[in-house]
């Protein structure tokens, strides 16, 4: 539906070239939610830009529904964007007019008769939840409301796709949570296939089916959301992750247990799917002889799946204790933690 083939943007500021953008290749499918994350300057506000052309690829093309969008004359493009919402981070709501009035500047543009407006903008009021402030102006609406506005006017002409532009990060985490549902909401009740940005991991975590990390430009991991949080493979993608997940508890209460536990070795377990619903720590241990103990760590629930990430340490024989380890990386993902390193 949107597929990016070997897409790449370049700046040219006097002498400098800033390649914004480089050799990204992504597809996204109709009616998921596709996030993108990234610290700040990796890429990828102009990535979504080049997804309604207000850039243009330097090299690589931009499709949607199987049409290459690069090759599009004007015309075209103008009738191309009205099958594209976009939301912003600072909402960018017209002050001079009422929460009626923004949303239905983009039905003005399209052509829509008076009466037509007026049907559509109280449609998308009360789906949005602000039937009562109609007539009030953005400037006496809290952050939330203002975002719920903005979702509105995006989906006045029936786009089949929303590109979000770090719609949440301007609002507190309450907030951020309610747009989030509505935004999925969106998404399951009128089927609209989304692109969203955010350098947030929590973001992320509660709403995207598929993830691409980027960084420099670059992106440098990708997939299903469930799969990149238990088994992250690049660096920044497991910095993010930790963000959200508390993986490690602080240096200080580390080297706390280390000299207490008289420098007994540390070892992250991560269970997902089948494998929660059974005691594995307590049967193979139980096995042979040894006890475990839990430092720290979670049991979480991601896509309707669960997902446990939990510090254990063994104690007993030495060759039970191995005998235990062996066995568990049959069942488990288990790796040992360098405390230092950490
Ligand atoms: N219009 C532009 N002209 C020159 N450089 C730009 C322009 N837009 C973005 N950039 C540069 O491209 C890089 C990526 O920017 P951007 O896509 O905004 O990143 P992000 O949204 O991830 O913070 C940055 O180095 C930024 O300064
Ligand atoms: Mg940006």
């Amino acid at each position: 539906m949107i597929e990016f083939k070997d897409v790449s943007k370049t700046f040219h500021l006097g002498k400098r070239e800033v390649q914004a953008v480089k050799n990204v290749s992504l597809t996204i499918s109709q009616g998921e939610i596709f996030g993108v994350i990234g610290f700040s300057g990796a890429g990828k506000s102009t990535l979504l830009r080049l997804v309604n052309m207000l850039e243009r690829p330097t090299s690589g093309t931009v499709w949607m529904h199987g049409v290459n969008i690069s090759t599009l004359s004007a015309k075209e493009l103008r009738a191309k964007r009205r099958n594209i919402g976009m939301i912003f981070q600072n909402f960018n709501l017209f002050n001079a007019r009422t929460v009626a009035g923004n949303i239905a500047y983009p039905l003005k543009l399209a052509g829509y008769s008076k009466q037509k407006i007026a049907e559509r903008v109280n449609e998308l009021l009360q789906f949005v939840g602000l039937e009562d402030k109609a007539k009030d102006y953005p400037d006496q609406l809290s952050g939330g409301q203002k975002q719920r506005v903005g979702i509105a006017r995006a989906l006045a002409t029936s786009p089949d796709v929303l590109i979000c532009d770090e719609a949440t990060s301007a609002l507190d985490p309450d907030t951020t949570s309610d747009i989030l549902r509505l935004l999925k909401k969106v998404n399951r009740e009128l089927g609209i296939t989304m692109l969203l940005i955010t350098h947030e991991m929590h973001v992320i975590q509660s709403i995207c089916d598929k993830v691409a990390v980027m960084e420099d430009g670059e992106v440098i991991e990708f997939g299903n959301v469930f799969e990149t949080f238990t088994n992250p493979q690049h660096p920044t993608t497991k910095r993010f992750i930790s963000s959200v997940q508390q993986d490690l508890p602080s240096q200080e209460v580390l080297r706390e247990w280390q000299d207490k536990s008289n420098n007994s070795k540390l070892y992250r377990v991560i269970f997902t799917g089948e494998i929660t619903n059974n005691p594995v720590l307590s049967q193979v241990t139980k096995r042979h002889d040894v006890d475990f103990n839990i430092i720290y760590g979670s049991v979480q629930e991601l896509q309707a799946q669960l997902f446990g990430n939990l510090l254990v340490s063994f104690t007993g024989e030495s060759a039970n204790v191995n005998q235990v380890l062996t066995e568990l990386k049959t069942l488990v993902q288990i790796e040992e933690v360098n405390i230092h390193e950490s």
